[in-house]
């Protein structure tokens, strides 16, 4: 039987302890993720996939629809009195919401915008934390996270959910409602897909190379076995295979990345990331630590971030600690 994310949520605040307000800001985000997937699947006829004309405050170019993306997020956030501030990607600061809300919410409201122009899987990814309105912190490690999740607007659009403990996947019906499709999704421990962007090479560091070369050597390596690269650019794409099938993402810190502290961002990509691969059963490193240990400066701190298959990341920590 079909069961909707209102149901599942129900149940989970009946029978798991969660916070009912918390369910109540999981819904609200689901409603600005089923809003953008209808934009987006008619974007190209509305003519909304070319460039703002902005950069956004971490230097990039806005797409269109990064900003109508980041308008619907907001929209729908300010409906819920619970929900007092928004970090966003296209945000330059902190957005106060005018209410007293006892939750802040971070958010890519769209990741892997420069495949919207070929039609390529792009995502939302978000993270929830605990804020006291008065005097909110939002630089909160990633283990204070409540709960994460991301949208993922391929051929169909799912949402993927945790509370740090299970993970579950809803998928969009032709009514716009989220219906639980997977529940206790495990990421598998072994895999032979590793992800990561090869062009850069000549930046990485001892470590990743050496990652790549033993994978690349296959069965005639140290890894024993033969492994495949697939790379689209999307992290919530990437992200969501490795969590269906396993293998690995790594953007790790390399020369050309170090004074930013790397490519992806800790709130609103790292984290929730790494929340959903752990309680799967995975791993999410920056090859010097867990990254749900790491404590943020900044709301747009950037980080390394690998993640996926226990023992694909046990493999690249262990290279890790060599490097030193
Ligand atoms: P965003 O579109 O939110 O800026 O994020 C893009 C990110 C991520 O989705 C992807 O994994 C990575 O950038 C791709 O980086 P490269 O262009 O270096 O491959
Ligand atoms: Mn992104
Ligand atoms: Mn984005």
């Amino acid at each position: 039987m079909t069961q909707p994310l209102h149901h599942w949520l129900a149940a989970a605040v009946a029978n798991d302890g969660v916070d009912l307000k918390l369910s109540g800001v999981l819904e609200t985000i689901a409603a600005a993720c089923a809003e953008l997937a209808g934009v987006l699947r008619l974007a190209p006829i509305a003519g909304q996939t070319g460039l703002a004309g902005h950069t956004n405050v971490q230097g990039e170019a806005q797409k269109e629809l990064d900003v109508i993306s980041n308008d619907i997020f907001i929209k729908h956030l300010r409906k819920n009195a619970d929900i007092s501030i928004l970090v966003s990607e296209e945000l330059d600061e902190a957005l106060h919401l005018e209410n007293h809300g006892a939750f802040a919410v971070a958010c890519d409201p769209l990741d892997g915008s420069s495949n919207l122009d070929v039609n390529v899987t792009v995502g939302s990814i978000f993270s929830i934390l605990a804020v006291d309105p008065g005097s909110p912190d939002l630089l909160q490690p990633g283990t204070k996270q409540l709960a994460a999740g991301y949208a993922a607007y391929g051929p169909s659009t799912s949402l993927v959910l945790t509370f740090g403990t299970a993970v579950v996947c809803f998928t969009l019906d032709e009514n716009g409602q989220f219906v639980l499709s997977q529940d206790n999704i495990t990421v598998p421990a072994a895999s032979g897909e590793f992800a990561i962007n090869t062009a850069r090479e000549r930046f990485w560091d001892e470590a990743t190379k050496a990652y790549v070369s033993q994978n690349v050597a296959g069965e005639t390596g140290p890894a024993g076995k033969r492994y495949n690269m697939r790379w689209i650019g999307s992290m919530v794409a990437d992200i969501h295979r490795i969590l269906m099938r396993g293998g690995i993402f790594l953007y790790p810190l390399d020369s050309e990345t170090t004074d930013k502290g790397g490519r992806l961002r800790l709130l609103y990509e790292a984290n929730p990331m790494a929340l959903i691969m752990e309680a799967a059963g995975g791993g999410a490193t920056t090859g010097h630590g867990r990254i749900l240990e790491v404590q943020p400066k900044a709301i747009h701190q950037r980080i390394p971030v690998i993640v996926g298959s226990k023992d694909e990341v046990e493999r690249v920590n262990a290279l890790y600690s060599h490097q030193g």
